[in-house]
């Protein structure tokens, strides 16, 4: 696991109270309705940091990883780049801060392209540096993703799943970005080259410096890469810690319930059924009060009709009645500004 960095006072990447809402038809006879994908997030990464995002499929995490790449824009809210807000950002300056790695490696390359042109094609997209210089530094970062250079002229149907996704790595790094969004990079793979691409994966943050946001559906994975974790039900985050806590003693139900799912440590064998009783519920009717109460064996009345507020302790956030004891974050904000200490946030 990647060691906790020190903590910046400025996020390199943040969401600011961030709602995405898509307008969704779903029947021919039916109006729209609202279907919010991402509901109020607040997020931070440092430089250094290895946020682990994990969750049943649907909850919004790709949505999530969009809005900070700048794909799309939110509902509400903000997204900030070193402070300022992303949408004052040129799409050339993000592309060169920010890039993503994405789950299918097949899908996510050109079929009718070489290696070489893959992995050079940010660079003439957003005219960075001398067209005569691309060849250089394709190949060196080839060679730090451990691809030979003999593939540089090969197609990616002539490549295995781990070589594609050490493609899609090297073009995301060929920019020198100091962020990466992964989304589910090593889940379209076989156990084994799994845990390769992972490894590449830690050895690429440590030597470049790199900040990582690593979604994944595999808790071992993010057990194993994440120094802090996010999880996230139905749009909102409902615990971030530090990882060791997470594992450790999981404050929310349904991240223990996550985490009593995992049958083994080996990274790669997924995440097996959470027992959950009932099934994820429709994002376009979510439940009444908390989101989680009709899977939660410690319902009480008041989940049923009132939401939990975000509660902290330190670095630590959680949306469950049972922590009622820990300080609201609404609370905290006015004491915040009351004092004229900053105190960083570390999620
Ligand atoms: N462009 C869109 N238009 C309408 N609804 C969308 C759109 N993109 C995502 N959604 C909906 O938003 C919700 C969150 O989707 P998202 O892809 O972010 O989930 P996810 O957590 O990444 O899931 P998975 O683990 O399966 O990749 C889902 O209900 C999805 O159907
Ligand atoms: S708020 Fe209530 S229903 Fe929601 S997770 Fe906590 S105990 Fe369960
Ligand atoms: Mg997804």
């Amino acid at each position: 696991m990647v060691t906790d960095p020190p903590t910046t006072a400025h996020p390199v990447l943040e969401l600011r109270a961030v709602s995405k809402v898509y307008r969704v038809q779903t029947t021919m006879f039916n109006r729209p309705r609202d279907l919010r994908a991402v509901d109020d997030v607040s997020l931070q990464l440092h430089r250094g940091d290895v946020l682990g995002l994990v969750g049943e499929s649907g909850c919004g995490k790709s949505t999530l990883s969009r809005l900070l790449l700048g794909l799309e824009a939110p509902t509400s809210g903000e997204v900030l780049i070193d402070g300022k807000p992303m949408t004052g950002t040129s799409i050339r300056d993000r592309a060169r801060r920010i890039q993503p790695i994405f789950q299918d490696p097949y899908a996510s390359l050109n079929p009718r392209k070489t290696v070489a042109d893959i992995i050079a094609l940010p660079l003439r997209v957003h005219s960075i540096g001398e067209r005569s210089d691309d060849a250089k530094r394709v190949t060196e970062m080839m060679d730090r993703v451990g691809l030979p250079a003999r593939m540089l002229l090969n197609y990616p149907n002539q490549l295995s799943g781990g070589q594609r996704q050490r493609v899609a790595i090297a073009r995301a790094l060929v920019m020198r970005p100091e962020i990466i969004i992964c989304d589910e990079p090593t889940s379209a793979l076989d156990v084994s080259v799994q845990s390769q691409i992972l490894n590449l994966l830690m050895d690429l943050h440590d030597e470049f410096g790199l900040t990582y946001l690593f979604i994944s559906h595999d808790l071992s994975v993010v057990q194993h890469i994440a120094s802090r974790v996010a999880v996230m039900y139905l749009g909102r985050i409902i615990e971030a810690r530090k990882s060791t806590q997470l594992f450790a003693d999981p404050l929310h139900p349904y991240s223990k319930a996550l985490l009593d799912s995992v049958l083994t440590p080996e990274i790669g064998m997924g995440l097996p059924e959470t027992n959950l009783g009932a099934t994820f519920p429709n994002p376009i009717d979510p439940p009444p009060g908390c989101a989680f109460h009709p899977r939660c064996g410690h319902a009480m009345q008041r989940c049923h009709k009132e939401r939990p507020p975000t509660l902290r302790e330190g670095s630590d956030r959680v949306e469950c009645w049972l922590h009622d004891d820990l300080e609201a974050e609404q609370t905290r904000a006015v004491d915040a500004q009351r004092s004229t200490a900053a105190t960083p946030d570390t999620v």
